[in-house]
């Protein structure tokens, strides 16, 4: 009965670690394919592009760079608009995901 107790309780500490981990940075990666990827690129850095590349970034800076695009504390009319609409945990995905990419 106590190993049985132990054990099940393993798994689900397990499972609850591994969701939140693989979770966020598979979201991310839908989003940043689907909606950041025409400006930003997906895998490669846009280094010769006019816009900031995001790949291996911090992902606090991040975090806090779009929230201030979303309350428009920082400006900028593109940005604006496309975190605008992101909720808190699009925009813990997508910078997870920017974060662990290699720049
Ligand atoms: C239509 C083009 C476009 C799309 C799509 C776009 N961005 Fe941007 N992004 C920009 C531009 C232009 C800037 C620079 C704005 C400025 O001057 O602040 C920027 C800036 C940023 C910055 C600030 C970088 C820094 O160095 O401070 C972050 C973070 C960012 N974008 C994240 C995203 C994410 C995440 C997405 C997808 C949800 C996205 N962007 C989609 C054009 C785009």
């Amino acid at each position: 009965m106590r190993i049985f107790a132990l054990s099940s309780m393993l798994i689900a500490g397990l499972a609850v670690a591994q969701s939140a981990n693989a979770a966020s940075i598979y979201a991310g990666h839908a989003i940043a394919a689907s909606t950041c990827a025409q400006c930003h690129g997906v895998t490669t850095p846009s280094s010769g592009a006019p816009f900031p590349p995001l790949a291996g970034r911090d992902a606090e800076y991040l975090k806090s760079a779009l929230k201030q695009y979303r309350d428009k504390t920082r400006v900028s009319d593109i940005m604006n608009n496309i975190a605008g609409s992101l909720s808190d945990n699009d925009i813990d995905n997508v910078a997870a995901y920017y974060s662990k990419l290699k720049p």
